[in-house]
């Protein structure tokens, strides 16, 4: 269970973020909403641990996790600019954070291609992420995202640079990929039809406050 507890952050004498709590069961979406600037992308930096709030706690499974740095909370965070590397082929991008805790190479570059293969991305392996669709591309980020099997995904309106089509078909398809792996997912959207589509429960973010849409 992903828990914020009693979150305050204030710029420029600004409440941003006043007195916030809010929990993501395992396998569960929740959606925060809210207008530009209301805090949304600061909340999901505080709960990925790049910035520290002034007061309150995130936790995990009842853990305070004030001194754990973010590599090591178990959380993938996928951004709207989901920055591929461009320099690497689609099956290395998605080994990225596996060789990064270590894996021997060959076995990363397995698991990834098992995941492709998942994702329906299995041909693409080879082939430089530019190459790709915008969709591919993002498919392709959420594989990175989720092969180091994170327990939280945190994600910052992953849909909002594609078309209408493809951003419907993308949300079912996240949903039923976070469902299958338990994650415990918070999902920040402008977008109300895609809350609808992949949250069992939507927070407006208003004046600092968690306002409950569902
Ligand atoms: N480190 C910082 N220092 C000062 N102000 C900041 C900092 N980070 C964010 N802000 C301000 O906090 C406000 C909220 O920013 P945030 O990125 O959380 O909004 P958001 O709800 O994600 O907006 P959007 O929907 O446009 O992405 C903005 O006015 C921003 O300028
Ligand atoms: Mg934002």
């Amino acid at each position: 269970m992903l828990e914020l507890d009693h979150i305050t952050q204030h710029y420029d004498g600004r409440p941003l973020v006043q007195d916030v709590s809010l929990r993501v069961a395992p396998g569960q979406t929740v959606a925060l909403l809210g207008a530009s600037g209301s805090g949304k992308s600061t909340l999901l930096k505080i709960v990925a641990g790049l910035q520290t709030p002034e007061a309150g706690r995130v936790l995990w499974a009842g853990q305070d996790l004030a001194s754990v740095p973010p590599e090591r909370r178990g959380f993938a965070l996928m951004f709207q600019d989901f920055a591929l590397f461009p320099h690497l082929d689609v099956r290395d991008n998605v080994a990225f954070g596996l060789i990064e805790q270590r894996q021997p190479k060959a076995q990363a570059r397995a698991d990834a291609e098992a995941l492709l293969q998942r994702f329906g991305l299995a041909a693409q392996a080879r082939q430089k992420v530019w190459t790709l669709s915008g969709g591919e591309q993002q498919r392709v980020a959420l594989a990175r995202a989720i092969i180091t099997r994170p327990r939280a995904l945190l994600l910052d309106e992953p849909f909002s640079a594609l078309d209408a089509d493809l951003r419907q078909q993308l949300r079912d398809e996240f949903s039923k990929r976070i469902a299958e792996s338990g994650m415990a997912c918070l999902l920040v959207t402008h977008d109300e039809a895609e809350a609808r589509a992949m949250a069992q429960q939507a927070w407006r973010l208003q004046n600092g406050r968690l306002v409950p849409l569902w």
